[in-house]
C-alpha cells in the first residue's frame, strides 16, 4: 500500500500533443481515485505514465514517497486492469493468475496459496480449470482483478474496466470492485468516462478536461458545487440546466431576451450562467412569489417516461432543459409551465464558466 503523488505532471506526444498539461494530484494511501472526463482528455495517457508505460515529460511522479519517474513498470510494484481484460487465451484461469508469479520465480506452493485466495475473494475457484473463452464477461474480468490481486501490488491501476460489460453486469461489477478496493485497502487509481461510475466508486473524484484538472473533490461536493460549467454538465445525468443571462437595469435578460425579475441575485454586468439541477426545479401552482429565487416559463417539448420518474424537455428562455419529476408526467408538449427554481438551488458561474 502506497500514496501516489503526481506534481506538475506533463505529457507531451510528438513534440506538439499536449495530452497531459501540469497535473497535481495527490492520492492518499488506501484510497480509491477516479480520473473522469471525456474522451481524449488524456485519463489514459496520465494512468500509464502512472504506470510506466508512457514515459513522463514533465513534473514529479512519488509512489509512497520516492521518486519513481525513471523506474520502469516491473520496479513500480504496480498492477494494472484494462478494459479488453488481456488474458491468455490457451490458459486455464488459474495459469492466467498464477503466470505473473511463475515469471517472477516464486515457489510453486506460495502461488498456489495466493492464486487460491484470490479465486475464492472474486467467487472463481469453481472456474479455475476454464479458459478465458469459456467464461462470460463479467468473469473475465474479475479474472483479471485476480491476476492484479495475486501480485499484491501497492497500487492497483484500471483503465476503464467495466467498458465492455452490458449495464447491469457493469453496476453489479461497480459493487464489487468497491468492496473489494476497500477490503483490499490497496491505494487504486481508476480511470472512466461514466461519471456514474465515477460518482459511485470514488473516494476522490477527479475531473479532466482537455489534458487538465477541471476540479479535484469528494464525489457529492463537486456535485452540489461544481466549479465549472464543464463539471456541472459533466457530473450528472441528466446534466444541470444552463442558462446564459445578462443583466439589465431591472433584473435580467434571458437568451431570447425574456426579461425576469431577479431580487438579490448579483449578476456580473459581463454576463453569466445561471445553473440548476433538473431535480430542482418546482412547477408552479399559480399564484407563488418566487421568494427570492426564479421564476421562469418554460415551454414543454416532450416527455420521458422512465419508470420511477420522468424527464420533462422543454425551453427556457430559448434555452433548452430537462425537469426530473417523480413518477408519471401529466405534460403534454406544447404546454407553457411556470417554475420555481429556489433561490438556494442556483448555481451561478461567470462568463468564462468559472463558478461564482
Ligand atoms: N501515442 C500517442 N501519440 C500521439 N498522441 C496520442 C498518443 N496517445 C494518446 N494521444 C493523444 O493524447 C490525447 C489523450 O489521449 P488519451 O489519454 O488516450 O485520452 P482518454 O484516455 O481520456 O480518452 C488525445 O488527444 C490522443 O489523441
Ligand atoms: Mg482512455
Amino acid at each position: 500500500m502506497a500514496s501516489v503523488e503526481l506534481t506538475d505532471i506533463r505529457k507531451v506526444y510528438g513534440g506538439n500533443v499536449e495530452a497531459v498539461k501540469n497535473i497535481n494530484i495527490a492520492i492518499e494511501d488506501g484510497t480509491l481515485c477516479v480520473l473522469v472526463g471525456p474522451s481524449g482528455c488524456g485519463k489514459s495517457t496520465l494512468l500509464r505514465m502512472i504506470a510506466g508505460l508512457e514515459s513522463i515529460t514533465g513534473g514529479t511522479l512519488k509512489i509512497e514517497n520516492a521518486v519513481v519517474n525513471n523506474l520502469g513498470p516491473a520496479e513500480r510494484d504496480i498492477a494494472m486492469v484494462f478494459q479488453n481484460y488481456a488474458l491468455y487465451p490457451h490458459m486455464k484461469v488459474y495459469d492466467n493468475m498464477a503466470y505473473g508469479l511463475r515469471n517472477r520465480g516464486m515457489p510453486k506452493d506460495q502461488i498456489d496459496k495466493r492464486v487460491r485466495e484470490a479465486a475464492q475473494i472474486l467467487e472463481l475457484t469453481h472456474l479455475l480449470e476454464r479458459r478465458p473463452r469459456e467464461l462470460s464477461g463479467g468473469q473475465r474480468q474479475r479474472v483479471a482483478m485476480g491476476r492484479a490481486i495475486v501480485r499484491n501490488p501497492k497500487v492497483f491501476l484500471f483503465d476503464e474496466p467495466l467498458s465492455n460489460l452490458d449495464a447491469k453486469l457493469r453496476g453489479q461489477m461497480r459493487v464489487e470492485i468497491k468492496n473489494l478496493q476497500r477490503q483490499l485497502g490497496v491505494t487504486s487509481v481508476y480511470v472512466t468516462h461514466d461519471q456514474l461510475e465515477a460518482m459511485t466508486l470514488a473516494d476522490t473524484l477527479v475531473v479532466m478536461n482537455a489534458g487538465a484538472v477541471e476540479q479535484i473533490g469528494a464525489p457529492l461536493d463537486i456535485y452540489e458545487k461544481p466549479a465549472s460549467t464543464f463539471v456541472a454538465s459533466f457530473i450528472g445525468a441528466p446534466p444541470m440546466n444552463l442558462l446564459h443571462v445578462s443583466a439589465d437595469s431591472s433584473g435580467l435578460l434571458l437568451k431570447d431576451g425574456t426579461h425576469i425579475g431577479a431580487e438579490g441575485l448579483a449578476i456580473p454586468a459581463a454576463g453569466a450562467v445561471i445553473g440548476f439541477r433538473p431535480e430542482d426545479l418546482e412547477v408552479a401552482a399559480g399564484s407563488e412569489t418566487h421568494l427570492g429565487g426564479l421564476l421562469l416559463d418554460l415551454k414543454v417539448r416532450g416527455v420521458e417516461p422512465v419508470g420511477a420518474e420522468s424527464y420533462v424537455y422543454g425551453i427556457i428562455g430559448g434555452e433548452q432543459v430537462v425537469v426530473r419529476v417523480p413518477g408519471r408526467s401529466v405534460s403534454e408538449p406544447g404546454e407553457q409551465l411556470r417554475v420555481i427554481i429556489p433561490k438556494e438551488k442556483l448555481h451561478l458561474f461567470d462568463g468564462n464558466g468559472k463558478r461564482i
